[in-house]
């Protein structure tokens, strides 16, 4: 059974809705993240878990008991926050205490509690130190442990890594994957970083606009978006539309302006609607000198528009012969200097029906 059930849950703010009928269903010991663009209503919905909001219609359910009544001090749920609100005047034990405190622990079992958090984030020995003495990544390491020394059953986590540089950010990721294994507890994670979400999560709900666009395990979100939104918004993507023109023998086939027409495999996916996409990534876009490219099902000829040159790899911007500019990506891992293409190389563009996939609609 899930652990957390929200049902059709809605906010609005006045005639604005933030939140619009979201249902999602969050298992023990899950990582989830609520992934999506600025104001889509990730930190609206995690309010209202915590219990600092209420909903104006649906319900939110913890192991089966509706949440509605129970005040946020009384739900087992804790948040941390992009900025540390830490207590200044406390030193790491102060406030890493502070919780028990308020919940009545005996004054004789604070310290070993307080002892086991700072171990879990790796901070033992900083208990004397103030916040001020404290990097960025240590301090929300600090508050990471203020709101795991009670236990709860869900860890609310809205963009807690945003304040700090690219570099400390992926150790921090690493540390939150290994600290959400050992401790157990429900991570619900909010980001509008899709690699980020990718890198953390067991389960991600892309949202949009109040609503939820996709739920799926990161590496179906990124093969098998479902929408064109999920699409764009989970990496790059070649997002090639037009009208549907064919479909059988499952592949449909994409009469895209500007390039033409365009083979994808079905996988499963019906074209139920005259317009359809074809997602393909550019990883997946194979590049070649005239001449040389192997016979594909889609096969077309353009010439180098511009590329990006970022160390492993290289992103080459192609037009093809009737103006729609494709996005390839080469590895560098050949030896030596990598530069396979300059601008204004004529190229030939392919991949199989397969390397794409559809967007009905
Ligand atoms: N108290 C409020 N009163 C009015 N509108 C609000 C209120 N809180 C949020 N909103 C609006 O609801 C929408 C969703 O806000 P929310 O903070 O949930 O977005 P978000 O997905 O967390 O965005 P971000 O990534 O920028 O943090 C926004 O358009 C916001 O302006
Ligand atoms: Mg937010």
């Amino acid at each position: 059974m899930a652990l957390l059930e929200i049902q059709d849950v809605t906010r609005r703010f006045g005639d604005f809705t933030a939140v619009d009928k979201v249902s999602l269903s969050i298992r023990a010991g899950e990582f989830f993240t609520l992934l999506g663009p600025s104001g889509c209503g990730k930190t609206t919905l995690l309010r209202m878990i915590a219990g600092f909001d209420v909903p104006d219609g649906g319900a939110i359910l913890l192991d089966g008991e509706d949440l509605a009544q129970r005040p946020p001090e009384g739900r087992p749920v804790r948040t941390v926050f992009q900025s540390y609100a830490l207590f200044p005047h406390m030193t790491v034990q102060g406030n890493i205490a502070f919780p028990l405190k308020m919940a009545r622990t005996p004054a004789a079992d604070i310290p070993a509690k307080v002892e086991e958090a700072l171990a879990d984030v790796r901070l033992t020995g900083f208990g004397k130190r103030f916040p001020h003495e404290l990097s960025g990544g240590q301090r929300q390491r600090v508050a990471i442990a203020r709101a795991l020394v009670t236990h709860p059953t869900v860890l609310l986590l809205d963009e807690p890594l945003a304040a700090l540089d690219a570099k400390l950010r992926e150790e921090m990721q690493i540390e939150l994957i290994n600290l959400q294994k050992e401790v157990g507890i429900t991570f619900i994670y909010v980001t509008h970083d899709q690699t980020e979400a990718l890198a953390l999560s067991h389960r991600i709900a892309v949202m949009n606009k109040g609503r939820v666009e996709q739920i799926d395990e990161p590496d179906r979100l990124y093969g098998l978006p479902r929408t064109r939104f999920v699409a764009e918004f989970i990496g790059t993507c070649n997002l090639l539309t037009g009208p549907v023109t064919g479909s059988a023998d499952g592949v449909v086939t994409v009469d895209v302006p500007d390039l033409g027409p365009v083979r994808v495999s079905a996988q499963g996916a019906q074209a139920t609607r005259p317009e359809g996409a074809v997602a393909v990534r550019p990883e997946k876009v194979r590049l070649h000198a005239p001449g040389s490219a192997p016979a594909r099902d889609n096969h077309f000829t353009g010439a180098v528009t511009g590329f990006l040159y970022q160390g492993d790899v290289t992103v080459y911007m192609v037009r093809s012969e009737r103006g729609h500019t494709l996005e390839a990506l080469l590895a560098n891992s050949g030896s030596g200097l990598a530069k396979f293409f300059e601008v204004g190389d004529a190229v030939e563009l392919s991949w199989p029906a397969d390397a794409g996939h559809f967007i009905d609609g």
